[in-house]
């Protein structure tokens, strides 16, 4: 008993002293606040220099409190500055997952970083960026990171830049963009994301135990085909459309990335992203700087909804090209011809667009090579000259058809591949991405060239713009990406294979740099076989991007919810095809949720059907602007559900549209129930009407004016079944 008292004292003499001694320092330490709207990421400086994550979560209502933040003890051991280093380093006393490894010119392998200094400077409004300069005390290695804040949209972006001044180049084995820290949360769990060819984008839901879970890709190029880098984590419980807090997150890089979750001994996650540095230790000069991509997240306390809305708030005003603007709507003739075309038929399809009433005509796959002609996916990449037996009077003749039927005229090319089969591999094997002495292999019955070679960043730049020069009134890139990279290997880099993967990505950067300088504007279409490519780094080249092959309007319901997390609806290309058993309106309803465009033989359309389609895209032209730049509101998911059921309000609220589709043909499968909107004003009154309704059929929804409040606190519902199997609804204030 008196053992134990003496303990007791003991214990609070200890507490006593670690209290005072941790209050005495708090005044050493430089605390560095980031903030948002809503959040703040908190660093700090110990007495060692050591910079740590203290914080990210809700923003305090005090400054002045986040400099009272305890240091995590284990037995008596400060761990602050080692499992929560802002950028950990190996090699020295951290042991968990590194941001950075590097081997120094004479071959040391440890690092530490200390901080030197920092600034914070505004980048535009409500734009803040803090750059925050590291080094190491023993050897002459810099790290700067880079925290940049979009205050209005909760995004922050972490990069950071890697230099030294070593006598020879020193080797950087692991360079990440971002080294995260959350700490004080029960549990964490991981959403994220798998699929293959056509079945892109399928979520999985998991809490995240002890050790470290990595997702990443090692495909090279169309990276994303197994999984994309986005992500959510939600910390205590699985958060909702509405409820819960969870992180968003991504990296902005169209490569090769790697993302470490480490749930560490004291029960916080670590999240370190960037290019996966599998095969692909990084050899830097002297003097060089080495830049990793951004790593973008975006916390939300509101649920997943909010997180999405920041998101889409933040990529149309600062990421995607052109986020504010307009997209076109197409007929694309992929599905109908394949490769099995010729001028006159081309040009009734250029009329179909006209009749329709589509913005362009998409001239797909099939154009080009002479010698080889592409007549199959087995040939002619890379050789880019019109073919002269489909197309005998070239690209113009139909640009100007296109023109005289008052649409646009857009083309597809795929410049980073070449065809074994093509001219181009006979005369540059040496531009080709392959091992030497080993048989090649192929994807799609094709082969990637090296854009580390800026040979090749020219050539590719060229294909772009002989097309231009050539047709200056072209107005629209579908710009392909079918292979992945088998074989690695840069003839050009020679003996720094190591750099193939950034150099590769990078030289696609610089190519697409390039193409912008000249063509700021005009459309671009991401596509890579389905959803093998999209990021926010390619995003800041183009206007959208291809989900899927999979166009069965079913499979769409479910990918396009999912990409919608991360996408706004009008980076979301969607075509109406004739994939899947679904009625003309069905599929119309589905592609309306994102960028609309049809890719269908319009002389096979009955009567009713064209008359369907024609007034749903006259509808959708009413809508698109707040399709495109409104709010989105999930109100009903797919999974689990009879019917999903997504909204987009218009920024000032007084317009709005609802769609829901049933996902489920069983027996009395629908939406008994009224479904809640969201997004409108309380007090206000608004007219609900069914729009798409399908010739001679009655609307199934009557139109009537309710108030905001009635339709957001008891709904109203859209009456899906098996045979009503989607529903528009027209929302307007009235
Ligand atoms: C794959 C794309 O996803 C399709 O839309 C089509 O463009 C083909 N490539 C053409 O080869």
């Amino acid at each position: 008993m008196k053992k134990q008292s003496i303990n007791l004292r003991q214990s609070f003499a200890i507490a006593f002293f670690i209290l005072t001694s941790y209050c005495s320092s708090i005044t050493a330490q430089e605390i560095i606040p980031v903030k948002t709207k809503s959040n703040a990421l908190v660093l700090r400086v110990n007495k060692g220099k050591e910079l740590s994550t203290i914080y990210l979560g809700e923003k305090l209502a005090n400054d002045s409190d986040y400099a009272k933040i305890q240091g995590q003890f284990r037995q008596g051991t400060d761990y602050s500055g080692i499992y929560n280093a802002a950028y950990t380093a190996s090699g020295s006393k951290n042991l968990l997952e590194p941001a950075i490894t590097v081997t120094h010119a004479d071959g040391n392998t440890s690092l530490d970083l200390l901080y030197v200094s920092h600034k914070t400077n505004t980048i535009s409004a409500g734009v803040s960026q803090t750059e925050i300069t590291l080094k190491d005390p023993v050897y002459p290695v810099e790290v700067h990171l880079f925290i940049q804040a979009y205050f209005d949209t909760d995004v922050i972006e972490q990069w950071t830049t890697i230099q030294h001044n070593e006598k020879g180049s020193i080797t950087l084995n692991k360079y990440a963009s971002a080294n995260l820290y959350l700490k004080g949360y029960n549990s964490f769990w991981l959403n994220q994301y798998h699929g293959d060819w056509a079945k892109e984008m399928q979520p999985e839901e998991t809490k995240i135990t002890h050790g470290i879970k990595t997702l990443d890709t090692k495909l090279g190029s169309r990276t994303n085909l197994f999984l994309p880098s986005v992500f959510m984590i939600s910390l205590d419980k699985p958060a909702t459309e509405d409820e819960g807090k969870v992180l968003f997150a991504g990296l902005e890089w169209s490569g090769n990335f790697r993302t470490d979750l480490e749930l560490d001994p004291l029960n916080n996650l670590r999240i370190i992203s960037g290019i996966n540095n599998a095969a692909a230790a990084y050899k830097l000069a002297k003097n060089e700087v080495f830049t990793t991509p951004k790593f973008w997240y975006t916390l939300s306390s509101k649920g997943k909804g909010n997180a999405s809305r920041n998101l889409h708030d933040w990529s149309r005003n600062y990421k995607i090209l052109d986020g504010k603007g307009d997209r076109l709507t197409l007929l694309n003739n992929w599905e109908a011809t394949y490769f099995s075309f010729d001028e006159e038929k081309l040009k009734v399809l250029i009329a179909d667009s006209k009749k329709l009433g589509v913005d362009m005509f998409l001239l797909d796959d099939g154009w080009f090579g002479n010698t080889y002609p592409r007549n199959n996916d087995d040939a002619a990449l890379g050789d880019w000259d019109v073919n002269k037996k489909k197309l005998p009077n070239g690209i113009g003749t139909l640009v100007k058809t296109a023109k005289d039927n008052q649409v646009k005229f857009g083309i597809w090319i795929e410049p980073e591949m070449v065809s074994p089969a093509s001219d181009l591999y006979k005369k540059h094997p040496e531009w080709v991405v392959k091992q030497q002495g080993r048989s090649e292999h192929y994807f799609r019955n094709q082969l990637v060239l090296d854009l580390a070679n800026p040979k090749v960043q020219d050539f590719v730049y060229g294909v772009v713009d002989n097309l231009f020069t050539e047709n200056p009134e072209l107005a629209y890139i579908k710009w392909d990406c079918n292979a992945v990279i088998y074989n690695a290997y840069s003839n050009y880099l020679k003996d720094k294979q190591n750099n193939f993967y950034t150099d590769y990505v990078n030289g696609l950067y610089k190519v697409l740099e390039r193409i912008r300088v000249k063509y700021p504007t005009v459309p671009m279409m991401l596509c890579s076989g389905g959803g093998g490519r999209v990021d926010y780094g390619a995003l800041k080249y183009f206007t959208e991007f291809w989900p899927s092959d999979n166009t069965d309007p079913l499979e769409r319901v479910y990918m396009q919810y999912e990409y919608s997390y991360f996408y706004p609806a009008l980076t979301i290309a969607a075509h109406v095809t004739d994939w899947g058993k679904q009625s003309i309106k069905y599929r119309t309803d589905v592609a309306m949720m994102g960028r609309l465009g049809f890719d269908i033989v319009v002389k096979e359309l009955n009567e009713k059907d064209l008359a369907f389609t024609q007034q749903a895209i006259k509808n959708y032209n009413v809508l698109s602007n707040t399709i495109w730049q409104g709010d989105q509101y999930r109100l009903q998911n797919p999974w689990g559900n009879d019917a999903a059921s997504v909204m987009f309000v218009n920024k000032n609220g007084n317009e709005g549209v609802v769609f829901t589709y049933s996902v489920n043909s069983r027996y009395e499968a629908g939406t008994h129930l009224p479904i809640k909107l969201k997004g409108l004003q309380a007090g206000q009154n608004y007219k609900v009407e069914e729009i798409n309704v399908y010739p001679d059929k009655k609307p199934v929804v009557e139109t009537a004016v309710y108030s905001g409040d009635f339709l957001m606190q008891v709904g109203i519902n859209p009456n899906v079944t098996a045979s009503n199997s989607s529903v528009v609804l027209k929302i307007t204030k009235a």
